[in-house]
């Protein structure tokens, strides 16, 4: 039934250049939608703890013994943005990419300029690929346009665009090529080895003499080119590389490089059987989690896309849409591109800084990088030299939840050199030049508002009820 619906579905494309891609896509799904019901069927997504052993010296290194190379290397590298993602967790319509996130620059054009200073450096040519989705394609292709004259190579192209399908009929939702975008959906950051492969780009990379591909997330502040790690990859032939940092008690969610079987793999949250979870959690045994910053190496992902033998763990991910004034319940299956380490040989993990992994996922981080804590070098964030210790720890409640939102509560950024904590929950505006020291924490009760004065200091104070200074 399934493959009826698919084939019928590739019938539907008018567009005569669309059809060889979309056949390829129907086909990928219908693959993943096969081995996500035999998968189903067999409980085999959770994996025996008895036989997950911590990684070997060798399979995860620390950055700090690794070697700077020759700036030569730069001509086998390129760099890819993923891009696929939509703002809406920030309140935000259009890709995330293009919210403003320090001085007037959106997270696109730091990632641009990073690479235009570093091919202004070391006299380089190594081009950004953003790797966008249908949802995000447009807006994106509006905003590189005023690139065109730089520095800078910039090339993007689609990931797929798989059917959402029904919960109860397990049925794909669009039944024609055009139908409504809500039928549809990009599955996930996996889908970079298929979508590069099928676009050409792969090709085109490999023919320029291209041998390493820097993957991260378009929202990673921290993700620059490096030339150590750069070098480690080629000096060890690694086909790919997960850059890791330490986990501290705030990052229980990433997952974790793991030996299973003699092989190294990435192990997260969803696989842990229920009673290990907390085992997982714990900082001393899983010491240090995946940034999703990724070293592969081209020629490689050509060879498991080619022999078909990328099999990454699915996440089933449920959403409803809303059809006729009614709410469906869909499922749509999705990878993450961190689960394909295991299919690379000589893969292993390098724990990297702090630093290089600087997401911004919520307006709480965003008041860290647009404060005084961070000053921007060449398109990177660098923080100030003053700063000792952790990051500070930021919760800003739901008021605070779409950027709208938080640019009117906190217009101006308070500095916070000095600040270990701060939370603030429900009405609360902040004035101009506020300083914020050590832990703050400012509460409004319903129906109530706080309005921190302008020039306020606060310094381990706790705020309640309807105050003013
Ligand atoms: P997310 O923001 O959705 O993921 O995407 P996350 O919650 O940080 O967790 P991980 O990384 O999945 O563990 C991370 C990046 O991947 C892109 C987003 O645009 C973002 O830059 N992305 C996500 C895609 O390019 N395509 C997708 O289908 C999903």
């Amino acid at each position: 039934q399934m493959r009826n619906a698919l084939n019928k579905l590739v019938d539907s494309v008018r567009d005569e250049g669309r059809h060889e891609r979309f056949e390829g896509e129907m086909d990928s799904f219908f693959a993943l939608f096969r081995r996500y019901l035999v998968e189903k069927s067999q409980a085999n997504n959770v994996l025996d703890w008895d036989k997950i052993k911590s990684p070997g010296a060798d399979e995860v290194v620390s950055y700090k013994v690794l070697e700077n190379g020759a700036d030569s290397n730069l001509a086998k590298l390129a760099v890819l943005k993923l891009n696929g993602g939509l703002g809406t967790s920030m309140g935000c319509v259009g890709p995330k990419s293009v919210i403003e996130v320090r001085d007037g620059n959106t997270f696109l054009d730091l990632s641009v300029r990073q690479i235009e200073y570093l091919n202004r450096t070391y006299d380089s040519d190594v081009p950004l690929l953003l790797m966008n989705s249908f949802n995000t394609d447009k807006d994106t292709a509006h905003l590189i346009k005023k690139y065109s004259s730089n520095r800078i190579r910039v090339r993007s192209f689609n990931q797929s665009r798989f059917p959402r399908v029904y919960r109860d009929s397990l049925l794909p939702v669009p039944t024609h090529f055009d139908d409504a975008v809500d039928a549809w959906y990009p599955p996930g950051h996996g889908d970079l080895f298929e979508a590069l492969h099928a676009s050409g780009e792969l090709d085109a990379l490999i023919a320029q003499g291209r041998e390493v591909l820097f993957v991260s997330n378009g929202d990673n502040l921290g993700a620059t080119v490096d030339l150590k790690i750069l070098n480690h990859m080629l000096e060890t032939g690694a086909e790919y590389i997960m850059e890791l940092t330490d986990k501290t008690r705030a990052d229980v969610k990433g997952g974790t490089l793991i030996n299973y079987d003699g092989q190294v793999r990435l192990l997260e949250v969803a696989q842990v059987p229920k009673e290990h979870i907390d085992e997982f959690k714990n900082i001393r045994k899983f010491t240090n989690f995946n940034t999703n910053n990724l070293w592969i190496n081209l020629k490689a992902v050509k060879r498991v896309i080619e022999t078909g033998s990328l099999e990454m763990e699915i996440i089933p991910n449920q959403k409803t849409i809303t059809r006729d004034g009614h709410e469906i319940n869909v499922l749509q299956l999705e990878t993450a591109c961190g689960a394909a380490i295991r299919y690379f040989q000589g893969a292993h993990g390098v724990v990297v800084p702090r630093s290089r992994f600087l997401p911004v996922k919520t307006c709480s981080d965003l008041l860290m990088v647009k404060s005084d804590l961070f000053h921007l070098q060449h398109g990177a964030l660098v923080l100030d030299a003053e700063r000792f210790g952790p990051n500070p720890l930021i919760k800003l409640g739901s008021h605070f939840k779409k950027v709208s939102d938080f640019s009117a509560r906190i217009p101006h950024i308070p500095k916070i050199l000095e600040l270990d904590h701060l939370t603030i929950t429900g009405n609360v505006f902040l004035g101009k030049g506020v300083t914020l020291r050590g832990t703050v924490i400012i509460v409004c009760s319903d129906g109530q508002k706080i309005d921190i004065p302008n020039g306020s200091i606060l310094e381990n104070v706790v705020i309640t009820g309807n105050l003013q200074i």
